[in-house]
Formats: structure tokens, C-alpha cells, sequence
């Protein structure tokens, strides 16, 4: 039975989407069965980290429309995709019958892999929150700013004022190195074991690096675009560190319930459910080209990233240096 663990961050933009992917890939290098779940909707997910389009997400097994081994997508890099969504307005009334007959079906994920690697929303919503709490391991996403550090602690505050009974981790992201990744575990460490009596593990630091943004760019992996750069050596030192971490206990039916009622109450803007025919058609169509639109925008957001590094290098380089004073 797969070992489940979710990540998560205080906010959002700390590289949580890459860590899945990656520490993913390196796992079924060491021959694993790996399955990532994108239960994210935000920005820069990992259909768009792969440069693939999903025809069909979680929503569509929800709804009844087709099975989970439709859904699921094998990419080229040896992990199981499963495309998540955030929540539809279509579905909010489902029977428990219905329920557990999704979660008997949805669970067949859990005995057909060894490891599934849950990319969650950020912030403290009370979805994710809930979510959380069914999940065995929750691995934290970290970065150097106040902001992130202090929403990570809120994150870690709220699991433990909740009675949170799994284990939680944490990675330090976009850090200079290694000494610098160690001390943000210790202030995190220290404020947690001391104000909210809760241990928090390690898995080790990713560096700050703009092959990473390179990547992400080109829709390759970092970890198959750069395999022999400091920040694939990153991930691959923190997949070797979960290996040896061991198991923690699953009820995987909660688990699947939680995941399942989670998508059902997040809010969606969606397009209004509507019962004839024709307009079925039409919501369909629009859907579509709602997920295009979404699809779009996340590309655009790549690219501009893009042609920022492109100046911000242009510029560095051109820059002429400070001279003697005059
Ligand atoms: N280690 C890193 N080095 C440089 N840039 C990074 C790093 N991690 C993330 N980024 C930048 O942040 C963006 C968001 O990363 P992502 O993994 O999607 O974060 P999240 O899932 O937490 O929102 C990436 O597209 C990349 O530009
Ligand atoms: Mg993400």
C-alpha cells in the first residue's frame, strides 16, 4: 500500500509544485511506483510543469463520467498523474452512498502505488486544513522570507491545535545553501518544539537556482533537464532522505474521503450547472474553454518570467561598473 504524503506551504510561490514533480521522478528512478495527486489549482501546475494537457481531471470521476484509470495519465519520466481539481458547484450535493462508492474506486490508487505525493494548496483555508489532517505526512515548503517562514508556523500551529497525529516535515526552498536551509529548519524547529511542543523532521534544502526557472520554462523536469546539477543532487538527497524516514500509518479510506470531500466543498467559479441538453453541450464546450483560458494564463505567466530573466540578465551583463566617484 502506498505511503501518502502531502505538500503543502504556508503561501504559495515556494516551489511545493516542483518538489512534488521531482522528488517524484527521483523515487521512481530508485524503482518505485510513484502516483502524484495535483490537488493545487493555483498557478503553474504540474500538467503545465510537464507541458501536457489533461483531457479529463478528478472532477470528471466525480461526477460519474468516467473511471479513475481514464483519468490517470503516465508521463514519459516514470511517474502516474493524476489530475486533481479544486472543487465544482456541479457536484455539491453527492449521496453518501455515492461518496463511498467514489472512494472504493479512487483507493485502487493506494494499492498500486508505493508512493503518493499530494500537491496541495497553500495558505491556512480550512479545506486544505481538514485535508491535512487525514494525511499521514504532511511535508511543509519553506522559504528564506519573513512571510513564508511565519505562514509555515502558522500552518505547523493550526495542525497541532487540531490534534494533527501525523508526521510533519519540512524542506527549505530557493536558499543559498545548505548552512542556510539548516538554520531556517532550526527556527522553524526551535519555535515549534518550544511554543507548540511539536517535532518537525528535516528532509534537507533546495537551492536557489535558475535552471529550476529554466526548467520550468522548457516544461522538463529540472531533475531530467540538469541531472547533474547542484539542484537535481537537491532533490535527489531529499527523495534518499524520505526512503529513510519509513512509513507512517494510513487509513487510506479517510484519506480518500477527506481528498474527495475537500474537492467538493472548495468554491469554483464555475459556469452554472444547467439541466438541458443543449446547454449541457454548451457547458461542456465552455468548460473547455475555461480550462484553455486557465491553461493559457499559466503559459503567459511562464513566459513573462521568461523574458524577465532574459532583461534582468541582459542587464547585468551590460551594466556598466560603478566607476571611481565623480
Ligand atoms: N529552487 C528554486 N530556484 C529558483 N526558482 C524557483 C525555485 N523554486 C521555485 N522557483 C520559482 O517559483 C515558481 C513557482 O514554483 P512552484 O513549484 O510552482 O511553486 P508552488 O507550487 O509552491 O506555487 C517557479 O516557476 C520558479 O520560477
Ligand atoms: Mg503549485
Amino acid at each position: 500500500m502506498a505511503r501518502i504524503i502531502a505538500v503543502t506551504s504556508g503561501k504559495g510561490g515556494v516551489g511545493k509544485s516542483n518538489f512534488v514533480l521531482n522528488v517524484g521522478i527521483c523515487l521512481a528512478m530508485m524503482d518505485h511506483r510513484v502516483c502524484i495527486l495535483d490537488a493545487d489549482l493555483g498557478l503553474a501546475n504540474i500538467d503545465v510543469l510537464l507541458g501536457i494537457r489533461p483531457q479529463r481531471t478528478l472532477e470528471d470521476v466525480i461526477l460519474g463520467e468516467t473511471g479513475i484509470g481514464d483519468i490517470i495519465i503516465r508521463t514519459d519520466y516514470r511517474v502516474d498523474l493524476i489530475p486533481g481539481c479544486s472543487g465544482t458547484q456541479d457536484i455539491a450535493d453527492l449521496s453518501r452512498e455515492r461518496i463511498e462508492a467514489l472512494v472504493k474506486q479512487v483507493s485502487s490508487i493506494s494499492a498500486s502505488s508505493d508512493y503518493l505525493l499530494v500537491d496541495t494548496a497553500s495558505g491556512i483555508s480550512t479545506g486544505v486544513i481538514s485535508f491535512l489532517m487525514a494525511a499521514p505526512e504532511v511535508i511543509i515548503g519553506v522559504t528564506p522570507e519573513p512571510t513564508s517562514l511565519t505562514d509555515a508556523y502558522a500552518m505547523i500551529k493550526v495542525l497541532r491545535k487540531n490534534e494533527y497525529q501525523g508526521r510533519i516535515s519540512m524542506f527549505s526552498s530557493m536558499v543559498k545553501n545548505s548552512s542556510s536551509g539548516h538554520n531556517l529548519y532550526k527556527k522553524i524547529s526551535s519555535a515549534s518544539q518550544r511554543f507548540l511542543d511539536t517535532h518537525v523532521e528535516y528532509l534537507g534544502s533546495i537551492y536557489q537556482d535558475e535552471k529550476l526557472s529554466r526548467a520550468v520554462s522548457d516544461q522538463v523536469p529540472a531533475v531530467v533537464r540538469y541531472p547533474t546539477s547542484d539542484i537535481s543532487r537537491c532533490y535527489r538527497i531529499i527523495a534518499s532522505t524520505l526512503l529513510g524516514q519509513g512509513a507512517a500509518e494510513v487509513d487510506h479510506e479517510r484519506f480518500w474521503t477527506r481528498l474527495i470531500t475537500m474537492i467538493l466543498k472548495s468554491p469554483k467559479p464555475r459556469i452554472a450547472k444547467s439541466p438541458s441538453p443543449a446547454d449541457v453541450q454548451k457547458n461542456g464546450d465552455l468548460r473547455g474553454m475555461i480550462r484553455d483560458l486557465l491553461d493559457e494564463q499559466r503559459r503567459t505567466r511562464i513566459l513573462l518570467e521568461r523574458l524577465v530573466e532574459k532583461i534582468e540578465r541582459q542587464e547585468s551583463g551590460i551594466r556598466p561598473k560603478p566607476g571611481p566617484s565623480t
